[in-house]
């Protein structure tokens, strides 16, 4: 077994983790970290639950080696907001009633925040086309959808 120190800033703190070089981000931020906001649903790629970023764009921590986050920035769920101060993308779930059982939620807000600041999209159906990959098993895709397009309506006001 090899094993490799991944150098990365996780949530704006530096982390040097040992990891085994087969090792997921996701395992690395669960397990090694103790980050667990981060949901493992599928393991393989399929749910969008495992959604982080990646010097800003999103990505399934699922799919994605432990070390390639060597030297680049990794944000969680734990580094959007926080409990005084929720991200207005958090608090719009509140808000809109964007979820109901929770286990996809982070992986939604994670990808909505990404999304928000991506180029080229502009309607509830993009939404829904450019989010097709955070699945959501409780059906709480229209009011996700509404939480999205209320953040965005609010960044053009
Ligand atoms: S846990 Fe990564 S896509 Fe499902
Ligand atoms: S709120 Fe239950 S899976 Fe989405």
């Amino acid at each position: 077994m090899s094993r490799h120190t991944v150098h990365t800033t996780i949530n704006g703190s530096p982390h040097a983790v040992e990891v085994d070089t087969r090792r997921s981000l996701l395992d690395l931020l669960r397990d090694d970290v103790g980050l667990t906001g981060t949901q493992k649903g599928c393991d393989q790629g399929a749910c969008g639950a495992c959604t982080v970023h990646v010097d800003g764009r999103r990505v399934l921590s699922c799919l994605t080696l432990a070390a390639q986050v060597e030297g680049r920035e990794v944000t969680t769920i734990e580094g959007v907001g926080s409990t005084d101060e929720l991200h207005p993308v958090q608090q719009a779930f509140l808000d809109c009633d964007a979820f109901q059982c929770g286990a996809c939620t982070a992986g939604q807000v994670m990808s909505a925040v990404a999304l928000l600041e991506e180029d080229g999209w502009s309607t509830r159906d993009d939404v829904r086309e450019l989010m097709s990959g955070n699945l959501c098993r409780c059906g709480a895709y229209p009011r996700i959808v509404d939480a999205v397009m209320s953040v965005r309506s609010a960044q053009e006001a």
